[in-house]
């Protein structure tokens, strides 16, 4: 199959910017979701230097919402001082999110929609909505509606300690009930992921990111935030890394989801962090026009699904053939490969899917992908490292992988993302 374009126009990303990503309940432990977004907006405006009347569309996303704040695309825009007349739409595609943030801009602007888009998430996991207990929300609501004390004070009454007991969300699938972890475990064990070779993504990913830290390949799209309301800290760095980990430290971790024969621990997954991430993107004719240098092109995406009861996060060995069909390119052909790593387990099991025939017959396909060059895999640290605030990660992922096109004086890159509910996305993206 040739390439399908995605509209008349071709698509620009003209400027990636991210807050440093942090373990949730450290930097960032009193902001919310709504002020990183809000922090990372503003700088990705200044930075690019664009007329914020240029903008006419925002479109952000935010994972775990903010209860007060549902509609976080507008929320950042307006409480970034932008303009108000900015037209925004709240996107929400579990990990994926910002990468359909991105997606849905690249469709705007390359069918006329519209001209200059930002797109991007934010995500905090130090402030997560509590909920009550049903038993303890319907006896609120009758409250609420009660005309005197005596009948405010009845729907109480047959309440039970145990209804006051604040409910956090989990990080589980709503059809399964299994969380994350519990379903990289059963990729592992069906795969035949051994524990090692898990250690050995993490590390990789660990070693990736402290040597592109001290190389300075974060300093022109990570900014430091002199954390408010007091601004007495400065976040200038991703905390998650670590230079000095090693696989016989990783080796000694306890498996977190199942206890006994596991192989998932807290070094082979992601941890639970804070962070927002935003890119800058228009039609090429705009940014020529406004003589902004593009960092890259949209050229395709797609999405894909897989039955979450069975491997949860196998999604981009599904979306991935797809959206090279659609590019009109194999494996072969690109520089680069960005691929979010939830957990190391899921890492490998994606890349064995992707080398896999027995998968490629599974999918209708008459021949896999092929095998990733690790030497052009998440060169620089991925999510298992730096990090992941969910909604923000798409974009950290897409502006990582241009920058590091730019580095390397390279052309092409595939990003790909795996997310809840099975789903999965894959994004191609070129610089020339
Ligand atoms: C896995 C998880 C439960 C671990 O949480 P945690 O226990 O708070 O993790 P910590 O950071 O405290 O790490 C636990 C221990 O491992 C150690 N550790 C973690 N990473 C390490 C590494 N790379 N090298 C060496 N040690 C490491 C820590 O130092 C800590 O040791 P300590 O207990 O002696 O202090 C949590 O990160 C999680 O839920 N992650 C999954 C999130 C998820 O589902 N994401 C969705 C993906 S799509």
């Amino acid at each position: 199959m040739g390439l399908q374009k995605l509209g008349n126009r071709r698509v620009a990303i003209v400027k990636g910017v991210r807050t440093p990503f942090v373990k949730a309940g450290t930097f960032f432990g009193e902001l919310t979701a709504l002020d990183l977004g809000r922090i990372v907006v503003g700088e990705l405006v200044q930075r690019s230097e664009i007329d914020p009347d240029e903008i006419d569309s925002c479109l952000f996303g935010q994972v775990i919402p903010t209860l007060t704040a549902t509609s976080i695309a507008r929320e950042v825009v307006i409480a970034a001082g932008l303009p108000r007349k900015i037209e925004c739409h709240t996107v929400v595609r579990a990990c994926a999110t910002s990468i359909q943030a991105i997606t849905d801009a690249a469709l705007h602007i390359a069918t006329g929609q519209s001209e200059v888009v930002i797109a991007g998430g934010t995500e905090s996991m130090s402030d997560p909505p509590i909920y009550t207990s049903r038993s303890l929300a319907h006896a609120l609501l009758a409250s609420s509606r009660a005309k005197n004390i005596r009948e405010k004070i009845k729907p109480f009454q047959k309440l039970s300690p145990k209804d006051l007991i604040p409910v956090p969300p989990a990080i589980a699938e709503y059809s399964t009930g299994q969380t994350m972890g519990d379903s990289a475990e059963k990729m592992a064990k069906e795969n035949g992921i051994t524990r090692r070779e898990q250690d050995q993504i993490s590390l990789a990913s660990h070693h990736n990111a402290a040597r592109a830290w001290k190389e300075g390949f974060f300093n022109g799209h990570v900014f430091h935030v002199n954390v408010p309301p007091r601004f007495d800290k400065v976040a200038d760095h991703d905390n998650i890394v670590r230079e000095d980990t090693s696989l016989d430290a990783l080796s000694q971790l306890k498996p977190v989801f199942d206890r006994k024969y596991g192989s998932v621990t807290a070094g082979n997954s992601s941890p639970l962090t804070d962070g927002a991430a935003a890119v800058l993107m228009m039609s090429e004719e705009r940014a020529r026009a406004l003589k902004l240098e593009p960092l890259g092109f949209v050229r395709q995406f797609a999405y894909a699904a897989v039955d979450p009861a069975e491997q949860l996060l196998q999604g981009p060995a599904v979306a991935a053939p797809l959206a090279l069909d659609r590019a009109g390119m194999k494996l072969g052909d690109f520089d680069r490969v960005e691929m979010h790593e939830a957990f190391a387990a899921q890492i490998a099991s994606n890349l064995q899917a992707f080398a896999s025939a027995d998968y490629a017959k599974k999918l209708g396909r008459a021949a896999p992908l092929g095998e990733v060059d690790r030497g052009k895999l998440n060169l620089n640290g991925g999510s298992i490292a730096l990090g992941h605030p969910f909604a923000a990660t798409g974009a950290r992922l897409v502006t990582q992988a241009l920058e590091e096109l730019k580095r390397a004086k390279k052309n092409t890159v595939l990003c790909t993302v795996c997310a809840a509910g099975g789903l999965g996305a894959a994004l191609v993206l070129e610089r020339n």
